[in-house]
């Protein structure tokens, strides 16, 4: 399996043009990419205009950082999954903890993940503790938005399905904003595997990548994936600079 690398742009750029900008220079970077698929995740409205710069050849594919659960209709500012995929959206970040700190709940979570799957889409959902505790292996919190999330979705649909840990403190604008290290990102995330194969049987659950998400950088990202085990990252901040992503994106490419 490839190792995905998503760039969370969150409500960044200012500008279409700043965005088109970055978009190319890492399009640029990742053509030589082999064993990573790399995945930029802009604001909604900068999708249709990367979106013309990829051509199907491209390394880079486009992820949105949000989505409605409804077909269509009355439903003032939001957007669906038809019109992602229209769009030329492969990726949808669900549950992402900045999301939930505006009130999205697990129940939400899951509605959001039923729509991505359902449109053939791959989701990307985001759990994480917003506090670690030692003595606790596996965060109560971690188990319930698996759980709840992704209830009452058929076993099919788990194949599209990538879960990203992101512990809330190691968010580079959150709480302490230093990474995680590899050995716990291992431990938890094994956990994590256990818990899927739990739900869904080992060979759909192996089918689904584990990422770590949480101050990833060009000088980190290699550790995670090496040392931590995860199949990729969900990266912040460090995916606005071109030339950090790209750094991120070679070390990644060079683990065997
Ligand atoms: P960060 O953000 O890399 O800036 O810590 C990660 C995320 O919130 O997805």
């Amino acid at each position: 399996m490839k190792k995905i690398i998503i760039a969370n742009w969150k409500m960044n750029p200012q500008t279409a043009r700043q965005a088109l900008q970055l978009a190319d220079e890492v399009r640029r970077g990742a053509k030589s990419l082999k064993n990573v698929e790399a995945v930029l995740a802009p604001p909604f409205l900068y999708i249709p205009i990367i979106s013309k710069i990829l051509s199907g050849k491209s390394n880079l594919r486009l992820a949105a950082q949000d989505i409605f659960w409804e077909k269509g209709g009355a439903y003032t500012g939001e957007i669906s999954a038809d019109q992602l995929k229209a769009s030329g959206v492969k990726l949808v970040i669900v549950g992402h903890s900045e999301r939930r700190a505006l009130g999205e709940t697990n129940e939400i979570v899951n509605k959001k993940l039923k729509a991505v799957l359902g449109a053939s889409m791959r989701a990307v959902l985001c759990v994480g503790e917003a506090e670690r505790q030692k003595e606790v292996a596996f965060p109560k919190i971690i188990r319930d938005e698996l759980h709840e999330g992704l209830t009452r979705i058929k076993k099919s649909l788990f194949r599209n399905l990538v879960v990203a840990y992101e512990p809330i403190w190691a968010i580079s604008t959150a709480g302490r904003g230093r990474a995680d290290n590899p050995q716990n990102i291992y431990e938890i995330t094994t956990i994590i595997r256990r818990e899927l194969y739990r739900m869904v049987g080992k060979r759909t659950a192996s089918k689904i990548s584990v990422l770590y998400g949480g101050s990833v950088d060009d000088k980190n990202a290699r550790a995670f994936v090496k040392d931590g085990a995860v199949d990729g990252l969900l990266v912040g901040g460090a995916s606005l600079d071109a030339k950090k992503f790209i750094g991120l994106l070679k070390e990644v490419e060079k683990i065997q």
